[in-house]
């Protein structure tokens, strides 16, 4: 547990490379407690907590909340936005493949963006089904990336690309994403299944500040070449938004979805 993980390198500026604002958060928790007729009895797990972006109003709202996440950087970030910790949020550093608690613990359990990053989603979801009380809910999202940031992303890539010592590619995130049927595996269970949208609203960034989180290489595959070779394809992208894009000041707006 002592090995540091990419989310504890980028854990001080995860939150800039999300698209949820506190006030979006507050009204998919509306949403969840509607949708799960929480009580004030009602207890939520999630694991994979990160920086306590979704579950930061129900702890608020004074719910039993607990959190697992396998980066110890991550769950600080958390930790500071509430300092001291109250007593109905309980954080835990652990790997949530192996879920370290008893049977029918919990009432809901949330995985938000993260089901693909453990190794096997069947044993997981398995583990989910025996922490959940009966008759309790799981919900899970998986983020899609606003289609402006996703051109923004796709420019990057190819001028990415273009540079010498390229690692070879790993396998993209969303064929892992797409491999994960949970309908499939509810269905099979017996479960009731059902995709629901929470919230719909526009997300909206000027191209400088995507810019910086490139340069702050918030994602895996700002990594794949040396910070001095990273520096000169940053000049070439940023060179390239301005001659594309006509500013850094342009807002790049688009609809995401919870
Ligand atoms: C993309 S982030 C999502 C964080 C948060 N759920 C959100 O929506 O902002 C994925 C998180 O899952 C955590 N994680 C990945 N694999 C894990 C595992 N096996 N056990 C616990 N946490 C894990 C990472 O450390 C990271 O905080």
């Amino acid at each position: 547990m002592n090995k540091p993980n990419y989310y504890d390198n980028i854990a001080q500026i995860y939150d800039q490379t999300r698209w949820l604002t506190e006030s979006v958060a507050e009204e998919v928790a509306d949403f969840i407690i509607a949708l799960t007729r929480a009580t004030p009895a009602t207890s939520f797990l999630e694991p994979g907590v990160g920086t306590g972006l979704n579950v930061l109003p129900f702890v608020k709202r004074g719910y039993a909340v607990t959190g697992i996440d396998v980066s110890q950087e991550m769950l600080d970030q958390f930790r500071q936005k509430l300092n001291p910790t109250p007593e109905n949020l309980k954080l835990i550093h652990g790997d949530a493949s192996q879920l370290p608690f008893l049977d029918n613990s919990f009432d809901v359990v949330l995985t938000i963006h993260m089901l693909h990053t453990v190794s096997d989603w069947r044993a997981f979801l398995d583990d989910i089904d025996r922490v959940l009380k009966p008759g309790g809910f799981y919900l899970n999202c998986q983020w899609i990336t606003p289609p402006a940031r996703r051109d923004f992303e796709g420019y990057f890539r190819e001028i990415l690309s273009k540079y010498q010592g390229l690692k070879p590619e790993t396998k993209p995130v969303n064929s892992t994403i797409e491999e994960i049927d949970i309908e499939g595996y509810l269905t099979q269970k017996g479960y009731v299944s059902n995709y629901l949208v929470a919230k719909k609203w526009t997300v909206s960034n000027t191209v400088e500040e995507l810019l910086t989180v490139f340069k702050l290489r918030a994602y895996g595959l700002c990594w794949r070449v040396s910070e001095e070779i990273y520096h000169q394809l940053m000049n070439d992208f940023e060179e390239f938004c301005i001659n594309h894009y006509g500013s850094l000041n342009v807002i790049l707006s688009s609809e995401a979805k919870f």
